[in-house]
């Protein structure tokens, strides 16, 4: 199959987006990890510390790369032939968020088609926004994130 571009803020990455980077890199012949801005958030790291903590987490997946941007999803997505967009389900609560954002991203390009893959259930429960939550507090994030992005959060520091 084609190339697929999977966006987000991945501010940080979770095991449960790894989950659907590698499932994705079964499917797809390309997978695009692009690191996005998403204006409702706030953010712990850069547009470029995300993008090369994601590099170390899939540096194990040939087929996966990783790119940023800080502009519209369909504008990167118009630069690659046939590319679809790949997002991931944890549970109906993300469905509308993630139907509307398929439907706007149509609206923008007509060729803009999403997919979605589902998570394993053991992630279902885990977000970004959460595990910052968890990490700011002080807890314990090691099974929630793969090793090399504990790395960049303990560096970081918590407060
Ligand atoms: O991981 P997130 O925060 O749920 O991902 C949302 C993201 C970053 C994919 C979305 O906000 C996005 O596509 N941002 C880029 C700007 C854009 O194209 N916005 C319009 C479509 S929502």
């Amino acid at each position: 199959m084609s190339e697929a571009i999977y966006p987000g803020s991945f501010d940080p990455l979770t095991k449960g987006h790894l989950d659907i980077i590698t499932r994705a890199s079964k499917v797809f012949s390309v997978v695009t990890v692009l690191v996005s801005v998403n204006t409702a958030k706030k953010v712990m790291f850069s547009l470029d510390e995300r993008k090369q903590m994601i590099e170390e987490a899939v540096s194990h997946l040939p087929n996966v790369k990783v790119e940023s941007t800080d502009g519209l999803l369909v504008d990167y997505v118009k630069t690659k032939n046939n590319a679809v967009i790949v997002k991931g389900l944890r549970a109906l609560l993300d469905f509308e968020d993630e139907f509307r954002m398929a439907l706007i991203n149509r609206h923008l390009y007509e060729n803009a088609e999403t997919v979605f893959l589902t998570t394993s259930m053991e992630y279902a429960h885990i977000s970004s926004s959460l595990v910052k939550e968890v990490f700011y507090f002080g807890g314990d994030i090691s099974s929630m994130v793969p090793k090399e992005i504990l790395s960049w959060c303990n560096r970081r520091g918590n407060k």
